[in-house]
């Protein structure tokens, strides 16, 4: 169990102003479109101001795009090493200088240089509850195992595979005839209202990371 650098606490905003987040996603995006139009109400108090992504041509860049949202692409096969993919993914995301990174559906472990900038602001969401089933198929491995609860976890990310501090959870039911995709679908209705009501509060009231506990005010 590992734990992420300590950059120190994210102070509550501001007055009314709003809160800069960088998103990255790999796939579909639809946790992106829940934080797209939380952040349309001013009253949320958060601004995407940019969305990255590991591979071109996912419709997690399109609705960016169709939001008018910047956008960029850091993929791994465009650097010589993974450690030079990961110090180009940290510029991209600095640049926009965010209170927060949220990965959402992201499939790859950011590496020491973006740890080092973003390590203790940057969160994960991953569907099951931690520390269960960790890595890719959090789904499968629930089913596969028979449990009769399982969720989604939004955690700040540490240098592990989804072991980082527990911000937030939300219990999903398996029922008795899921399948993988059954499953994965009712767990992600639940993951994209974790995230959002999650990812405003931290903007909002700002959080502070010590040890493994995340508090929010
Ligand atoms: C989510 O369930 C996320 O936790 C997992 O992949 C899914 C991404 O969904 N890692 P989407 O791209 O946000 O629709």
């Amino acid at each position: 169990m590992t734990t992420p650098p300590d950059n120190g606490p994210v102070p509550a905003r501001r007055g009314e102003g709003l809160r800069d987040v960088v998103v990255l996603v790999s796939g579909g995006g639809t946790n992106l479109q829940a934080l797209l139009d939380a952040a349309a109400d001013p009253a949320y108090g958060v601004r995407v101001a940019a969305v990255g992504a590991d591979r071109e041509d996912i419709e997690g860049l399109a609705r960016a795009r169709r939001a008018g949202i910047p956008t960029f692409v850091c993929a791994v096969a465009d650097h010589a090493t993974r450690e030079d993919w990961d110090a180009a993914l940290t510029e991209q995301v600095a640049a926009y200088d965010p209170c927060l990174v949220v990965l959402a559906g992201f499939m790859r472990l950011t590496g020491a240089a973006f740890l080092a900038r973003f390590g203790g602001r940057t969160v994960n969401t991953h569907p099951a509850l931690s520390p269960s089933f960790p890595g890719m198929q959090g789904p499968r491995d629930a089913l596969a195992y028979g449990v009769k609860v399982t969720g989604a976890t939004l955690f700040v990310v540490d240098a592990g595979v989804d072991t980082g501090p527990i911000v937030a959870q939300a219990a999903v039911p398996v029922l008795d005839d899921d399948d993988e995709r059954t499953l994965h679908e009712r767990i992600k209705t639940v993951e994209r209202e974790l995230l959002v009501d999650t990812v405003g509060r931290m903007c909002r009231e700002g959080f502070t990371v010590t040890g493994r506990k995340v508090t929010i005010p």
